[in-house]
């Protein structure tokens, strides 16, 4: 029977203070599967051993056709192992990390131990607190421009993950920018695969499930999100989405693409790790964000998109953020439902 735990319920006053260090790590995967991942596939595992837990990826939950490498699998692995790295810390214990420990275990992407007891900065207890408020905000923000310290701290918060944040600036820029997102919009609605996959993870607003996204998350009315999977599925809506993307892309204070200097697993893993990092920091300032990420996904525009950005390295999501109202939060699998439990020897 699935657990009715809801982990954005989670109360810090309940930690295991007194329990074992197994109780620790259970309780703060809580925080672990706050994290984002596409189409809110949550394509994680965790195995508590001994005094540490093991992050793996969950290939089952793959997305082939938009991500047919599990770059942004591997991405969203890496989100949520930041919020677990941050959660020990803000607890008062360091968190050393081996990513891909084992070269024999290719889903084995990263080791967490409990390291020594370390009080938690302030930033780091900030970024804790900002883990329950954030949320995938796709609504139009505010034309309140972001301030340009916070700006920085933002691409401050990608480089402490070895990843990088660049801001499009100017109109010329960022129309550029947001052709392309319109062009991948068309490219990927016109696939009847792409398509179907994405309407197989959008659920009714009253939905049960603990995965996929509610269609509340795209503005979407109780009674329309019934009928909103069947419509993406059957119909090519790439010209209305272009449309609609477009606005949204011109009409956002930041735009900024996240991105890594290589392109391998551990790339992908640092940039999730960032793009975890930046959506917390945006947080702790009130700032929304969501993803455009169609000209990255999009194999024949990925290229030109790198080309536009005349920087160096390999992007790997494409962000706009602002101001604006709350939005309601994604179901989440509890700790229970991502804990492989078999006997270790
Ligand atoms: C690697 C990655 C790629 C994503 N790509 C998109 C995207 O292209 N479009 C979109 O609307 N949301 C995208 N998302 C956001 C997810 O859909 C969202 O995280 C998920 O539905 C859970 O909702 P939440 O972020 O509000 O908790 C992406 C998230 C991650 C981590």
């Amino acid at each position: 029977m699935a657990e009715l735990w809801d982990p954005w319920e989670t109360s810090e006053g309940a930690f295991p203070k007194s329990g074992t260090s197994s109780d620790k790590l259970r309780f703060l995967l809580n925080y672990a599967v706050l994290a984002p991942s596409s189409h809110n596939s949550q394509p994680w595992l965790f195995r508590i051993v001994g005094d540490g837990v093991e992050l793996y990826a969950d290939r089952t939950r793959a997305l082939p056709v938009v991500d047919s490498e599990d770059r942004e699998l591997i991405m969203s692995c890496g989100a949520s192992l930041f919020n677990l790295r941050i959660a020990l810390r803000h607890f008062g214990y360091e968190a050393p990390v081996r990513t891909f420990p084992d070269a024999t275990k290719h889903d084995l992407l990263a080791r967490i131990s409990f390291g020594g007891e370390k009080a938690a900065s302030p930033e780091e207890h900030a970024l804790f607190q900002a883990i329950t408020k954030r949320r995938t905000n796709r609504m139009p923000f505010e034309k309140r421009s972001v301030p340009e310290p916070l700006l920085f701290e933002l691409q401050e918060a990608a480089t402490k993950e070895t990843a990088w944040l660049y801001l499009i600036i100017g109109e010329e820029n960022r129309s550029m920018i947001a052709g392309l997102v319109a062009q991948g919009d068309r490219i990927q609605m016109s696939d009847g695969h792409f398509r179907r996959e994405l309407a197989a993870w959008i659920h009714p607003n009253r939905s049960v499930s603990h995965d996929g996204i509610p269609g509340y998350s795209f503005g979407i009315s109780s009674l329309g999100s019934y009928v909103g999977p069947v419509v993406v599925r059957t119909f090519d809506i790439g010209k209305g989405q272009a449309a609609r993307d477009r606005q949204l892309a011109t009409g956002s204070p930041v735009l900024a693409v996240l991105g890594t200097d290589g392109d391998t697993p551990a790339d992908w893993l640092s940039a999730g790790q960032g793009l975890s990092r930046v959506l917390l920091r945006a947080r702790v300032d009130d700032l929304w964000a969501s993803f455009l990420n169609q000209p990255i996904e999009v194999a024949e525009s990925r290229s030109r998109f790198k080309e536009s950005l005349g920087r160096k390295g390999f992007p790997q999501l494409l962000l706009r953020m602002g101001y604006g109202q709350d939005v309601k939060p994604t179901p989440r699998r509890t700790p229970g439902e991502v804990l492989i439990r078999e006997r270790i020897r």
